[in-house]
């Protein structure tokens, strides 16, 4: 088991669903709890929730898509508890639905600010403050099943979740030397909140247009799907026991894994194609780049 006794985590969303499961799992564990969340209400009612249980707790307000909100939540951070061992990039929101004529620039623009730049800012906030004191520490980015491919319908929450397992691999070979442990939390369907992501919708990325039949009938899919998705407190259990295995991939739905098979048949079939290609012959032996 990893030592987090007396360690400090600030988790992104944390005021419910799954950031506040996993501060739960982490608390009880013995770290200092950092929940930052846009949702002021529900972070007063997760403070107490953490409280019940002893937990030492600091609750800041975060919209993780404004970068200066990140530099008072470090501030805050360190004037409470000295330093900071570990973040989670878990705030994320669904996004819009739909055809690609159908998403307006808006939707786009939330969904990649939050779920993307959001992981961004974080990462760039946190990981220097983790890098200082040398005591080494780990990035959990909260990604989803939905960032190992392409989603039909699904493209922004698809593609920033894709993202998001990139930065992470990316990011898990660079802070290698520091001693900082990057792992990706790839969950299926987990009965949380995230279908009515809107209700967390800044002003700024408002549209005035009512979903089409088609977004609805999507909407009320994602809506069931994540209804009998699996309960929050097993994931937690189940994120523990990866930060403890030292997993970097972390899987919770075992059934998803046929999709990801499928995927990487489908690109060996065609590097398998290109290696045949009688234009490429002579640049198949050439040494592979910097990866
Ligand atoms: N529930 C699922 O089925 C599922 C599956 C795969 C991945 N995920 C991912 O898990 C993460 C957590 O989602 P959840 O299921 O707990 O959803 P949720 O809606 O229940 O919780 C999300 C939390 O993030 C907060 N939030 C939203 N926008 C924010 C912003 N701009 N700044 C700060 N906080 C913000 C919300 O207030 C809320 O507390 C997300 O990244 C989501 O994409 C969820």
């Amino acid at each position: 088991m990893i030592e987090l006794q007396g360690k400090t985590v600030v988790i992104s969303g944390g005021a419910e669903g799954i950031g506040l499961e996993i501060g739960l799992v982490l608390g009880r564990r013995g770290m200092n709890v950092v929940l930052a969340d846009i949702d002021t209400q529900n972070l007063a009612a997760a403070r107490d929730r953490m409280a019940a249980e002893n937990i030492a707790t600091l609750t800041v307000e975060l919209d993780v898509a404004l970068e200066e909100h990140w530099q008072k939540v470090a501030r805050q951070t360190l004037e409470r508890f000295g330093k900071v061992h570990m973040l989670v990039n878990n705030a994320g929101v669904g996004g819009a639905a739909g055809a690609i004529e159908s998403y307006d620039s808006a939707s786009w623009r939330w969904a990649i600010d939050v779920n993307l730049m959001g992981v961004v800012y974080g990462a760039q906030t946190f990981v220097p403050l983790i890098k200082q004191h040398g005591e080494g520490g780990w990035l959990l980015n909260v990604a989803s099943m939905a960032g190992i491919g392409g989603v039909p319908y699904m493209a922004a929450y698809s593609a920033t979740k894709n993202a998001v397992v990139a930065l992470s691999e990316g990011w898990s070979t660079e802070l290698e030397e520091h001693g900082v442990k990057v792992a990706v939390l790839c969950p299926g369907f987990v009965k949380t909140r995230i279908h009515q992501s809107h209700r967390n919708r800044q002003a700024r990325y408002a549209v005035d247009k009512a979903p089409s039949k088609q977004q609805q009938k999507i909407a009320d899919g994602a809506r069931e799907a994540v209804q009998n998705g699996i309960d929050v407190e097993l994931l937690g259990k189940r994120v523990m026991e990866a930060l403890d295995g030292g997993e970097f991939y972390i899987f919770t739905h075992p059934s998803y894994r046929q999709l990801a098979r499928q995927r990487a048949a489908a690109i060996d079939a065609a590097f398998e194609r290109a290696a045949a290609s009688p234009l490429l012959k002579d640049i198949l032996e050439q040494e592979i780049g910097p990866f």
